[in-house]
């Protein structure tokens, strides 16, 4: 038990107590009740303890002599994609299920962040009579806008809300599914004049969502870091259908980085293979099966959250319906990594300042464009700060106490 407020010990029977969580290169000992609990950001280093388990399975060596060429395959389209991650990609997408890979090209990123720049960029004419609209549906992940309006590029214009969009003309829609912040499976909302389409399916994993079908968009963006949480490698993949869009966006990685760290490539074809060989062993007790360790870990968090929300009517989250997962084999609900919080108290008009007055950095709704009744909460965060967070909330509830 890590909180004592207003003078009296909230019992909350969660393993944290020795709370420390490492921010910013500097560790912040989180047993105090002044601590600043960070979950604003997405970092998602909840999987760790099942990548110390892995211990070297999952090592890659690289000796001094090699990967030192720009080239990884002249006779591939994307030309700097290591054929090991090519292949570790198709097997993975095979094995889960989420998308199909036959008859798509292969673009490698330096995290999906940049794919998103590069379809951008691939889906503008160059010569167009007037910048192609970007929008996306309000709540949206909000580096959508700050990518799209940064280099004040000519080819392409932020122009906001899907829903509210009626302009005729070009248009580039972006679509997440399952959505960051609120977790909802999405599909196109703009009907009218010439759209293009991306869909992030940063999130569509089976430990996030169920698995209804295979995904086969015209350009399905995925990425490592939410996948297995392996953030700091910096890669993501495009899967895209039509030939020229694959090479534009080649071409802009091509211009902007020459390509994608082979290195991180490698280490990612190697975690990318060892969750597939481990998708092998579903279901047995000995399983190492990673999306049914992590799938267990966020339905727990979400149980846990769900638990202490459901003890008043001062917070509400979303609900998930069961969809059959094609994947598990059986009937599943969603897991988001991340929790769309409402408050409810007339009083508190803006969650995030509320939050921020309890020491609970969260992400305000104004940032994806929607009510500052809601806050977005990582839940991909240390157990030891998830755990916290569930205390001082429970404490919250319990006593509408505001510590600071
Ligand atoms: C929907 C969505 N797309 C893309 C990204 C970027 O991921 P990456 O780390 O691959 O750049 C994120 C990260 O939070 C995300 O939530």
């Amino acid at each position: 038990m890590c909180t004592e407020q207003a003078g009296r010990v909230i019992n909350f029977s969660l393993s944290s107590a020795a709370c420390n969580s490492e921010a910013n290169g500097s560790r912040t000992n989180l047993s105090s009740s002044d601590s600043v609990i960070n979950l604003d950001h997405g970092d998602p280093i909840i999987f760790e303890p099942y990548w110390r388990k892995m211990g070297d399975k999952c090592t890659v060596v690289i000796p001094g002599y090699q990967s030192l060429s720009y080239f990884a395959n002249i006779n591939n389209l994307c030309w700097f994609l290591e054929p090991e991650l090519e292949k570790a990609i198709k097997r993975l997408h095979r094995v889960v299920g989420n998308a199909v890979v036959e008859d798509y090209h292969i673009v490698v990123g330096t995290g999906s962040s940049q794919l998103i720049q590069a379809a951008l960029y691939a889906l503008c004419p160059p010569d167009g009579p007037e910048p192609v609209s970007v929008v996306s549906a309000v709540p949206y992940y909000s580096s959508y806008q700050d990518v799209t309006e940064f280099l004040r590029s000519g080819l392409y214009k932020w122009e906001g809300d899907a829903r509210t969009f009626d302009k005729e003309g070009a248009y580039i829609e972006l679509v997440t599914s399952p959505n960051n912040p609120d977790g909802t499976i999405r599909e196109r909302i703009v009907k009218q004049g010439e759209g293009k389409v991306v869909h992030d399916l940063a999130y569509y994993w089976p430990h996030y969502t169920p698995i209804t079908s295979p995904a086969d968009y015209d350009i399905m963006l995925f990425t490592i870091s939410k996948c297995t949480g392996h953030a700091g490698s910096r890669i993501g993949w495009a899967l895209v259908k039509d030939e020229p869009v694959a090479k534009k966006m080649t071409k802009f990685i091509e211009l902007n980085t020459i390509g994608v760290s082979k290195e991180s490539q490698l280490r990612a074809a190697k975690i990318l293979g060892v969750i597939s060989d481990n998708c092998l062993h579903f279901g047995s007790s000995s399983s190492d099966n990673f999306f049914e360790y992590a799938e267990h870990l966020m339905a727990k968090r979400w149980e846990e959250l769900m638990d202490v929300v459901g003890r008043s009517a001062i917070f509400s989250l979303p609900e998930y319906p069961q969809e059959y997962c094609l994947f598990a084999g059986k009937f599943t609900e969603a897991h988001p990594a991340f929790a769309w919080m409402k408050c409810n108290n007339d009083k508190i008009e803006d969650c995030e300042k509320f939050f921020r007055g309890n020491k609970i950095l969260t992400r305000g709704g104004k940032r994806f464009v929607a009510d500052p009744k809601y806050v977005r909460v990582s839940m991909l965060g240390k157990e030891d700060e998830f755990n916290l967070f569930l205390e001082r909330l429970l404490a919250i509830q319990e006593t509408g106490y505001v510590l600071g």
